[in-house]
């Protein structure tokens, strides 16, 4: 199942936005238009789906609603969420579950869910609060019924999908030196901090088959690249390991901690596409790569996905990635400032951009242009002058 429409209110840096989603989108826009902040609405639902995590926690994680909130909002605003679930991209929607959030006027400004609605394909509404229950003791609108076990009985598939979210902004020293982050440990792992720990759990047969596809896969970008193993050392730590076939006779052998920047975040990323099927969340995944091997992105995801029907999500500035002509106008948000909040387009509903393409154009040369800040333009225009 996929987030097939989303539709926000007073979400951060969006005021109101109401877009269709494909089972694979790129996020592309300026420096700061909010790419992070639209990733963050589907870690906001996984949080509160997540049993002992919920509201309270998803709102305070975030630094209160005043954070979340839009700076440009109207008056006495709410945030509103509310999104669509289907099979797949463009199939009848199966569920729709909105939520409204406001924050206590005074006392110690506690949010609290103004509306949680819940319906079902047939147009059944399953939950509809505030209820009796909750005009009885407001108290009660201080969780969603999502966070609740024994509340969400009849629309688990939503929790479900929620929980499993992932958000991956994979960081090569902390793959590499895990124990030498100190700082919170978010429970979600986002920069990869316990993935070799990940790795080693997975059993013997599964991690073996899931290592040898990142290595074939891997082959595309650094040719040299062979042999990609888990091992432990003395002290009971695994490591990967990889032999490199180079002049020297045989190859050598190199562990993570030599690996390069661009091949450990490709091999987590990988690992991530092959490990769940759920709802994942790319950050950027063209850092520390070069040109050349973001380029083979797209076809590696896809390979890697073939039997996989899950939904990725992926924030990008990259010219290299989007200029795989695989990639439809369908698959492209355009995330565009403006005076009030920031616009979210499917490049394929934009006419002019969608000319562009049947014209023959990729996305990074028909859509990029137009993420470019105008400052820029007259930087260049003005360095051009000299
Ligand atoms: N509550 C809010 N209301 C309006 N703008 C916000 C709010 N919270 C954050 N922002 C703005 O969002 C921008 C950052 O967005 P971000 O998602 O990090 O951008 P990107 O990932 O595209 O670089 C900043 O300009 C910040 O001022
Ligand atoms: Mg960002």
């Amino acid at each position: 199942m996929i987030i097939s429409h989303i539709t926000l209110k007073n979400w951060r840096n969006f005021k109101e936005i109401d877009v269709s989603l494909n089972d694979r989108i790129f996020v592309v826009g300026p420096n700061a238009c909010g790419k992070s902040n639209f990733l963050d609405v589907f870690r906001f639902l996984r949080d509160l789906a997540t049993p002992g995590g919920g509201l309270q926690r998803a709102i305070r994680e975030r630094g209160g609603v005043s954070k979340i909130r839009c700076l440009s909002a109207c008056q006495n605003p709410q945030i509103e969420i509310a999104v669509s679930l289907s099979e797949e991209p463009h199939s009848a929607i199966q569920w729709k579950y909105a939520i409204g959030i406001k924050q206590e006027a005074r006392g110690n400004r506690q949010p609290y869910l103004s509306y949680e609605k819940v319906a079902r394909s047939d147009g059944k509404v399953l939950l509809s609060r505030p209820d009796q229950e909750d005009q009885k003791d407001k108290l009660r609108l201080t969780q969603t019924h999502l966070e609740q076990i024994s509340a969400n009985h009849a629309f688990r598939d939503i929790a479900k999908l929620f929980e499993s979210v992932l958000y991956l902004q994979l960081v090569p020293q902390l793959l590499r030196h895990p124990d030498s982050f100190i700082g919170v440990n978010v429970s979600e792992d986002p920069f990869g901090k316990n993935f070799l720990e990940r790795v080693a759990k997975t059993p013997e047969k599964t991690r073996h088959s899931r290592l040898h596809k990142i290595q074939e896969a891997l082959g595309i970008a650094v040719p040299q690249f062979k042999k990609l193993e888990l091992i432990k050392d003395d002290l009971g730590i695994p490591h990967l390991q990889a032999r490199y076939e180079h002049w020297r006779p045989g190859g050598g052998f190199q562990h993570e901690d030599q690996f390069s920047d661009g091949t450990l975040r490709l091999i987590g990323l990988l690992w991530s596409l092959l490990e769940t099927d759920s709802l994942l969340l790319l950050e950027e995944p063209e850092l520390s790569l070069n040109a050349g091997i973001v380029k083979k992105i797209p076809s590696l995801m896809y390979r890697l996905q073939q039997r996989k029907k899950r939904q990725l999500i992926i924030s990008t500035h990259s010219e290299a990635l989007l200029s795989d002509a695989g990639i439809g106008g369908e698959e492209v948000l355009l995330l565009t400032p403006e005076q009030e909040g920031t616009k979210v387009q499917a490049v394929g509903s934009v006419k002019d951009l969608r000319d562009l393409l049947e014209g023959g154009l990729t996305i990074a040369e028909a859509v990029l242009p137009r993420t470019i800040p105008p400052k820029i333009e007259r930087f260049q225009q003005l360095s051009l002058l000299k």
